[in-house]
């Protein structure tokens, strides 16, 4: 077969993915890598997101994504903003558009808000002229699925449409990694024969590259619920051990020996027990929100408001790191330089969603301090969050630069380039008594003492020179 016979061999299965964000950009790249032989498009309804994902500069920063997509684009994988065109052709489609939290009516701050969902329902309906799998790809209420269903099937065409929950549940800044060797794939479906062949077709997607253990197949609602159920566990590991950061501090313990002790226990495990200022990202916060709403609506108000407090304890220690900041600068912020090391909700990702950074920069305005914020990556974003603040807040990517003449540094986000700075350097730019608030535990807080430093880990004793 020559090169262009090669071009011109049909696909052996099209896949479309209506939503281009983190999820649905790096999760069909990696597919398109491992599976040459299926045509994978991707469709939004944003063309500059689209024009990015054409470009070398891609719209998100995640680790190892730029080769993925550059090994896939133009061979079969496509971003385009024909979401009509996409749909006829494809055989399955992920729907990963976003869910937010609703922020109107009924449910309103708790709720997943289903509107793009649906209108992507109609846009399938409207566009197709044979049977497809609908794959639920974004964070949904269980029993979404029931609804999407019923939405597809009125369709007057009769076509049939079967819905399949396959959530994701790749972290951001390992995304790529996550994805390429995950701890699972799950894939959800109804009972009935369509709804084990749709499971087995996406099944044969995964079963290119993921050991066949590792592909779980459950029902529709222990698919979507799992999901959610995922999320709140791993935040409630979070706000646990930071609930118990603030006993650390009162008591002189030490957060980080006790995560060491109690991780040390196979039953407990030692993963995400990093006491911080507090967990930020899309899903936790809009997740626990969607569990909480939902118990509440089967009138569980134990296991809603058992869950509810994961969410009390995240504010509370955000709103507690700065108060320990104004108390520690002598109960005033005002005119002060304080620079915020990092901003994006999490090391290894531009994004800013949710970061507790948001709330820690708000409070400390209020102060009237002189708020400064360095970040490798997030700084558009922190733009976009601040937009209302803006030029009350400077942004300076250079973490020298920023400290020059600052009163207290404060380390929101885990970037390892602050672990590696010249912090004696730092020191001497900086005002006297210099403060270090490590918000994130990264730092070698016995050396920063040795330079001069006041320093303020979580969860540990204080290292001050009173
Ligand atoms: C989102 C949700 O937040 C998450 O709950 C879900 O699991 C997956 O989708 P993410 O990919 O991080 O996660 O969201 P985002 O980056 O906002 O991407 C969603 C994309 O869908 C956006 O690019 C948006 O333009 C697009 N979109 C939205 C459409 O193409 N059509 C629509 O009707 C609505
Ligand atoms: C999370 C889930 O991990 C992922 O499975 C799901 O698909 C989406 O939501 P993500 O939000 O990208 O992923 O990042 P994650 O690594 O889970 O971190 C979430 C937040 O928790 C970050 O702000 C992080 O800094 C914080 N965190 C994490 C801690 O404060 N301490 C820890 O020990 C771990």
């Amino acid at each position: 077969m020559n090169s262009e016979e090669e071009r011109l061999q049909p696909f052996e299965k099209r896949i479309l993915c209506i939503g281009a964000g983190y999820v649905g950009g790096p999760t069909m790249a990696v597919i398109a890598l491992k599976c040459p032989t299926y045509k994978v498009t991707v469709v939004d309804i944003n063309a500059r997101r689209i024009e990015q994902w054409n470009s070398p500069q891609l719209p998100i920063f995640e680790p190892g994504l730029d080769e993925v997509v550059q090994k896939a684009r133009g061979r079969n994988l496509f971003f385009s903003t024909d979401v009509a065109a996409g749909i006829r052709e494809a055989d399955i489609i992920f729907v990963s558009v976003n869910t937010p939290t609703k922020s109107f009516g009924l449910g309103a701050g708790a709720a997943a808000d289903l509107q793009y969902w649906e209108k992507t329902a109609q846009q399938i309906i409207d566009h197709s002229d044979g049977a497809k799998i609908i794959v639920e790809k974004s964070t949904v209420p269980v029993k979404t699925a029931e609804a999407m269903q019923r939405i597809l099937s009125s369709n007057q065409k009769g076509i049939h449409f079967e819905v399949v929950s396959n959530p994701e549940f790749l972290a951001e800044g390992t995304a790529v990694q996550d994805l390429l060797e995950p701890d699972r794939v799950l894939i959800g479906s109804l009972p009935t024969e369509t709804g084990k062949t749709a499971a087995a077709a996406i099944v044969g997607i995964y079963a290119h590259w993921i050991p066949r253990e590792r592909i779980l197949t459950t029902s529709l609602w222990s698919s979507e619920l799992s999901k959610l159920v995922a999320n709140a566990f791993l935040a409630q590991r979070i706000s646990s051990i930071n609930s118990l950061s603030a006993l650390c501090e009162e008591t002189q313990a030490d957060v980080t020996e006790i995560a060491t002790a109690i991780g040390a226990d196979s039953r407990i495990g030692s993963k995400f027990l990093n006491a911080s200022i507090g967990f930020g990202g899309s899903c936790f916060k809009k997740d626990i929100n969607n569990l909480v709403y939902i118990a509440r609506s089967y009138n569980l108000q134990e296991t809603a408001d058992y869950w509810e407090m994961v969410l009390k304890i995240n504010d509370f220690q955000s709103r507690r790191f700065v108060g320990k900041v104004i108390r520690q600068l002598f109960n005033t912020l005002v005119g002060k330089r304080i620079v915020l090391f990092g901003f994006a909700f999490k090391a290894n990702t531009g994004d800013t969603r949710e970061s507790p950074a948001i709330s820690v920069t708000r409070q400390l305005l209020e102060e009237r301090a002189r708020v400064v914020i360095s970040d490798p990556q997030a700084l558009d974003n922190a733009r976009l969050d601040l937009a209302d603040v803006e030029n009350q807040v400077e942004f300076e990517p250079d973490p020298y630069r920023a400290a020059a003449g600052a009163r207290a540094l404060l380390v929101l986000t885990e970037w390892d380039l602050y672990r590696k700075l010249d912090y004696q350097l730092i020191f001497q730019g900086m005002e006297k008594p210099a403060f270090i608030f490590d918000g994130r535990n990264i730092l070698d807080h016995a050396r920063l003492h040795e330079i001069g430093f006041h320093v303020f880990p979580i969860g540990k004793p204080a290292l001050t020179h009173y």
